[in-house]
């Protein structure tokens, strides 16, 4: 197979990021004079874009952004799936605009007729009958993981090594290279050691999650039941509904969090594979960018939370942990009824998929053509290319994979070329879009990446 000549890949990403800079003056402007910004960006994961500073962007519709420079893009990135419904979709902004400016009412505390709607469309969706929503897929985790520990009365969350669920303390933990339990490199002064409240498997590896329910201390499992932020590693066949099984068999509640798996169809992969979680959690895509989540309790474990609230042993009405002020408000629930009625359709995912199927079948054929030690996953209407061949099995093989400079030359490369992948993967998502064109320009821009890397 193909080896990578790293003074060669050295003096291509200097090449690039030189390019990048003498392109964008306008973005590294905006950038030198953030004084007043943490970092100099809004955000601080936004200096994970590679190039040392961000673009910064004037514009964006559809699956196109176009940056203060006067560049257009072909996003595959969407926000990391906040858009995967596409910026700014037309029903959205009309569903917002009258919302905003027609009737009236962002945020009141009050219910409006948007929000059942929109909770039956989660059950019809998703299967569990009762939602409740917040702003964020964190904030769905973090209650979530509340009711478990109320319902269940146990301390602990058992999580996957190199999963993520958002900012969720308990969920920073992962297999370390002595293969014990450790806080995860970079976890930000955690309050108490992830090793405490929470129990650490390998995914695909149920020998693993069951010496950790056999504590008999977990309350609930929570798991993307694809992990998706560690490049895209696919469970095994048998793997997820081994995961039921288990946690039934020893008392604990299943949490699948498919904020990013939705992409495996209007159902997500709780649908599409007939998952049964007891708890559900979703955020990001729903509301076309505005910011929103939702959770969803099947009949038992709400009447279960029901129960301890009516004894009170807890309080979800006010101050006891689970609730924030925005969330639920009357703007999110008016993006998510536009965004799941009339954009996130059965027909719009269908041609999605289409999509990512083409883009993931391209690639590989450039990294067979270039005897390339890679591989690419592809999940629904996302798909993933990580630096190592074959495809991880669980999350520690893939963060062994992980390549600083690979990455920044292919991110660099591409959006050089106009096709932006997300920052923090090498991942592309489809939105109802993205066309044939735009996944060809990638094989294009994707095929002189690698052709360049590996000719003498
Ligand atoms: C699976 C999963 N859950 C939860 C989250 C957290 O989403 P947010 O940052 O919008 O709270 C993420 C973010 O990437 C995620 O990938």
């Amino acid at each position: 197979m193909t080896q990578i000549d790293r003074q060669r890949l050295a003096g291509l990403l200097t090449r690039e990021q030189d390019t990048y800079r003498a392109e964008h003056p306008r973005s590294l402007e905006l950038h030198r004079s953030a004084d007043h910004l943490f970092g100099r960006v809004p955000m601080t994961w936004m200096s994970m874009w590679a190039g040392g500073f961000p673009i910064a962007h004037e514009s964006a519709h559809g699956n196109t952004i176009v940056d203060v420079d006067g560049h257009s893009y072909i996003d595959f990135a969407l926000g990391d799936t906040g858009a995967m419904a596409g910026h700014s979709p037309a029903a959205t902004v009309r569903a917002v605009t009258e919302r905003i400016g027609g009737r009236g009412g962002i945020t009141t505390m009050l219910p409006t007729e948007d929000a059942e709607w929109v909770g039956a469309e989660l059950t019809r969706r998703f299967g569990l009958p009762y939602w409740s929503f917040t702003l964020t897929a964190t904030d769905a985790n973090r209650w979530g993981v509340r009711l478990a520990r109320l319902i269940t009365r146990r301390p602990k969350l058992l999580v996957f090594s190199y999963c993520y669920h958002g900012t969720l303390d308990e969920s920073f933990i992962v297999i370390g290279p002595d293969g014990l339990p450790a806080s995860r490199p970079g976890n930000v002064a955690p309050a108490v050691d992830p090793t405490v409240t929470s129990r650490v498997a390998q995914w695909n590896d149920l020998a693993s999650v069951e010496r950790e329910l056999a504590h008999g201390d977990v309350a609930a499992i929570l798991t993307e039941p694809a992990l998706t932020n560690i490049g895209i590693v696919l469970p095994d066949p048998g793997f997820l509904a081994g995961l039921r099984e288990l946690a039934t068999k020893y008392g604990a509640l299943l949490m699948i969090d498919e904020t990013h798996t939705i992409s495996a169809g209007p159902g997500g992969m709780t649908a599409r594979d007939s998952l049964r979680p007891d708890i559900f959690v979703i955020g990001k895509s729903l509301g076309g960018g505005i910011p929103c989540g939702a959770y969803g309790l099947t009949a038992e474990v709400a009447d279960q939370v029901h129960a301890r609230t009516a004894a009170g042993d807890a309080d979800i009405v006010d101050v006891g942990g689970v609730g924030g002020t925005l969330a639920g408000n009357a703007l999110s629930l008016a993006a998510m009824r536009a965004t799941l009625g009339e954009v996130l359709t059965a027909d719009a995912f269908e041609a999605m998929i289409a999509l990512a199927t083409r883009f993931t079948e391209e690639a590989q054929l450039v990294l067979d053509k270039a005897d390339m030690p890679w591989s690419i996953s592809q999940l629904g209407a996302r798909a993933e290319y990580r630096f190592t061949w074959p495809a991880p099995r669980n999350g520690n093989e893939s963060a062994a994979a992980a390549d600083d400079q690979l990455d920044e030359y292919m991110h660099l490369y591409t959006l050089n070329r106009g096709v932006l992948m997300t920052p923090f993967h090498n991942m592309a998502l489809m939105c109802p879009a993205s066309t044939v064109a735009d996944v060809d320009r990638h094989t294009e821009v994707f095929g002189a990446a690698v052709s360049e890397l590996i000719s003498a």
